[in-house]
């Protein structure tokens, strides 16, 4: 490009020159002039020919050279592309050539171990299974355990608090018991309490009851050392009277005598009532017979018989049975309410009469106390 604009320039440059010297050959010399001037442009003409063709033959060699340059080097890239494509491919070969080997090697060896480990797994099958069972019935062992323990936990637990209630218990027994023989001041021991006969505590309260309440006229559902502790207590007050009711002749005889012995026979007498059958509301039940008690007023009921060998509520008869004869402040004492059958007993009697005061009182059978008044 730059090339043919100084070509176009030289032409310019050159015909301007030219027309230049013409017109001054035509105003200086006339027709010779002309000549002069024709010659004159050729000459020009031929040199700037000249010229020109020696620039374009110069530039034509250069650009031959290069295209000769670019045309080797190109030569020489396709060869050596050639050759690296060549190396290229006999390294790609030869490297699958060794992935296919090496696969086939690895293969053949994990196959080989995979089958070491299937045998081995096969031989010694019967042993983990062995190892298996054992595993899991330890882990049922140990759960089982594991409840075992902690029941026996919740047991001791169970059996330290029952522990603690006894030991509360017996303190309690034993300071009503030292309280009893200081207050009665008895010239014989008593017999044996707690089994067959009340515990010390109800005894007391009993001996307190009858004290403090001034309670007069008591009736008594089995007789014996309840009978002896509030005959004492009439005897101190100096007024009163217990009867109590015993089904079997044996033992109205044995309280008989046990209150002789302790000269309480004014303050207590022992009805020998043997269990008849009495109708409650269309119900047949096992009770003292009914003719043999007193009329009454009581204001007082200690109600611990007939025993529950009898039949079931053995003790229920009492309340429907004496209600005629209660006095209006009447209190009426039941033993072994810690025992089903004594809460059903209390249960009923209650329903009979939601009017009374129930309370149930923290002795070592337990008692429940009814009032027919609320006291004041
Ligand atoms: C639960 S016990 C209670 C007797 C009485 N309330 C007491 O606490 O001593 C009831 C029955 O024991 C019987 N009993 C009375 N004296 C007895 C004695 N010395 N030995 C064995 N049982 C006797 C009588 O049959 C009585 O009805």
């Amino acid at each position: 490009m730059l090339h043919r604009l100084l070509t176009v320039k030289i032409l310019l440059v050159a015909a301007v020159c030219f027309i230049a010297v013409a017109a001054a050959s035509l105003v200086w010399q006339g027709s010779t002039g002309l000549l002069v001037v024709v010659a004159v442009g050729q000459v020009a003409v031929l040199l700037l020919l000249g010229l020109l063709g020696r620039r374009q033959a110069a530039h034509d060699r250069r650009r031959v050279r290069d295209m000769e340059r670019t045309w080797k080097l190109l030569a020489q890239i396709r060869t050596e592309q050639s050759e690296a494509s060549r190396d290229i491919r006999r390294a790609v070969e030869s490297v699958s050539k060794s992935v296919v080997t090496l696969d086939k090697r690895q293969r053949e060896k994990a196959l080989e171990r995979h089958r070491v480990v299937i045998t081995a797994v096969r031989e010694h099958k019967p042993r983990f299974d062995r190892i298996t069972e054992v595993v899991k019935s330890v882990a049922t062992v140990t759960a089982e355990n594991r409840r075992r323990l902690s029941k026996l936990v919740q047991e001791q637990s169970g059996v330290e608090a029952a522990l603690r209630r006894a030991g509360r218990n017996q303190y309690s027994q034993v300071e009503s018991l030292i309280n009893l023989y200081r207050d009665l001041d008895p010239p014989f021991a008593f017999p044996p309490l707690a089994g067959w006969a009340a515990s010390p505590d109800l005894l007391r309260y009993l001996y307190e009851l009858v004290c403090t309440e001034k309670r007069e006229s008591v009736v008594e559902c089995g007789s014996g050392v309840t009978t002896l502790v509030m005959a004492y207590a009439m005897r101190k007050q100096g007024e009163g009277r217990v009867v109590a009711l015993e089904h079997l002749a044996e033992y109205a005889a044995e309280t008989t005598t046990l209150l002789e012995r302790h000269g309480l026979g004014d303050w207590a007498t022992v009805l020998h009532a043997p269990l008849v059958e009495v109708k409650i509301e269309d119900e047949i039940w096992p009770w003292y017979d009914p003719a043999k008690i007193p009329e009454g007023p009581f204001d007082l009921v200690v109600v611990d018989g007939p025993p529950a060998a009898v039949g079931e509520q053995s003790r229920y008869p009492a309340v429907p049975l004496l209600r005629d004869r209660l006095a209006s402040d009447a209190v009426i004492v039941l033993d072994d309410y810690r025992r089903e059958q004594e809460r059903e007993v209390g249960r009923m009697w209650q329903e009979s009469d939601p009017e009374w005061t129930a309370s149930r009182l923290v002795h070592e059978k337990g008692t429940l106390e009814l009032r027919t008044k609320a006291p004041e």
